[in-house]
């Protein structure tokens, strides 16, 4: 590898014998003094007597002048010697300048030589600046691009919170109308059938009203779960506790649908801070989405654990499927209410946006992956017990 010096050297020995210049020397000045650096031809005694001409206050300032120059201009410097004529010309790192003699007067196609030349003086000191500088550059693009995509995730965020927010609101508000007629209806065809004779040809129809009706009311019931806020029983909770409950609850199920569960519970998991019911109704509602996505079979994992998120720690429960998994174009919908894909087979969509409102409602998040063919991934965060 040739060094910086030896490529200056043989630079400044080019351009002389290009342009017929009798020597050339680069300068580097910091502060009020001048150094020579690498030289071609310049012989002891001319030398010193350029550091000479360099010492002299006037001349001096000349240089300066040519070194604070933005302007990449040759100059024809006072020589030091009567038969001899200085041109300068300014690198690009505004420190360092060639000087070039020659015993007439440069022409400019020669001094545009010299030009290329001291532009094209670059040392390895600035060669590693540049790099550096290169490098920042890039650092502080990746990094901007890491915060744009961060206030983007926080964005939409915000708008399926906003989105699921308005929706219940009003999904509350119908099931606050619908909850009293309903209830009537379904008392007063109570009522109606006690007091049919047992082979009256309407009791059929009746039967079906009242049906219908509770399953009507049903569904009003879980809306106003969902919209329901700040009556919740926040305790101290143990997450492994829960799963085991929603295990024996739903392991008879699992076993005759060919499902093979795999429990992992996190060891020595910390307090969490929760409404055990409502928790509860969080799992059973995934596990049974996971059910429900794998007709012929499959593994259901459910796994608790400690992790860290957003500069917190918190409860982790995922629920992983190995399912139908759930089309792209469904995944921002599946939280809304009524949003189901099981409607002929009784889903009524709103077991996701009851989990969502729990889980949110208790400063918890709750994420969903998903690979069409392959299974889905259900990761609820919770929050930890308030530490006093
Ligand atoms: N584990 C899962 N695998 C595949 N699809 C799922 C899963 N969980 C939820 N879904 C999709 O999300 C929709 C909404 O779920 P949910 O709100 O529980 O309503 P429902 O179960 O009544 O349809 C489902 O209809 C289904 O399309
Ligand atoms: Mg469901």
């Amino acid at each position: 590898m040739i060094s910086s010096a030896n490529l200056v050297e043989s630079l400044l020995k080019e351009a002389c014998l290009l342009t017929g210049c009798c020597w050339s020397v680069s300068l580097t000045c910091r502060g009020e003094t001048c150094q020579l650096g690498e030289n071609y031809r310049l012989t002891k005694a001319r030398e010193s007597q350029l550091r000479q001409f360099l010492k002299e206050k006037n001349n001096l300032a000349w240089l300066f002048g040519v070194f604070s120059a933005g302007r990449m201009r040759a100059r024809a410097l006072p020589a030091a010697e009567s038969n001899l004529r200085l041109y300068a010309f300014p690198c690009a790192d505004a420190q360092t300048v060639l000087l070039a003699a020659s015993s007439a007067e440069l022409p400019t196609t020669q001094q545009r030589i010299w030009r290329l030349v001291s532009l094209a003086r670059l040392g390895g000191e600035q060669t590693a600046r540049l790099q550096q500088a290169v490098l920042a550059l890039e650092e502080t693009q990746q990094e901007l691009q890491a915060r744009i995509a961060a206030q983007r995730e926080a964005e939409s965020r915000l708008v399926q919170a906003a989105k699921l927010a308005a929706v219940g609101e009003m999904a509350a508000g119908v099931a606050h109308e619908l909850n009293n007629p309903l209830t009537s209806v379904v008392g007063f065809t109570e009522l109606s059938l006690d007091a049919l004779p047992p082979d009256s040809p309407v009791r059929g129809d009746l039967d079906l009203v009242l049906r219908e009706a509770q399953r009507a009311r049903s569904v009003v019931r879980r809306l106003l779960d969902f919209a329901r806020q700040g009556e919740t029983l926040r305790v101290r909770a143990d997450l492994n506790e829960i799963v085991e409950d929603v295990v024996m609850l739903t392991k008879h199920f699992l076993q005759t649908s060919g499902v093979r569960l795999d429990v992992r519970l996190g060891q020595e998991l910390p307090w969490g801070q929760f409404d055990r019911n409502q928790i509860k109704q969080v799992l059973i509602n995934l596990v049974n989405n996971a059910m429900y996505a794998m007709p012929e079979g499959g593994s259901l994992i459910l796994e608790t654990s400690r992790c860290e998120r957003y500069a917190r720690s918190w409860l982790q429960l995922q629920v992983r499927d190995t399912g139908v998994g759930i089309p792209v174009e469904h995944l921002e919908r599946i939280f809304e209410p009524f949003f189901t894909t099981r409607g002929e087979k009784g889903g009524t969509g709103l077991g996701l946006s009851v989990t969502y409102g729990i889980v949110t409602d208790h400063g918890g998040m709750i994420e969903v992956e998903s690979q069409p063919g392959k299974g889905s991934t259900f990761t609820v965060w919770l929050p930890l017990e308030a530490q006093a």
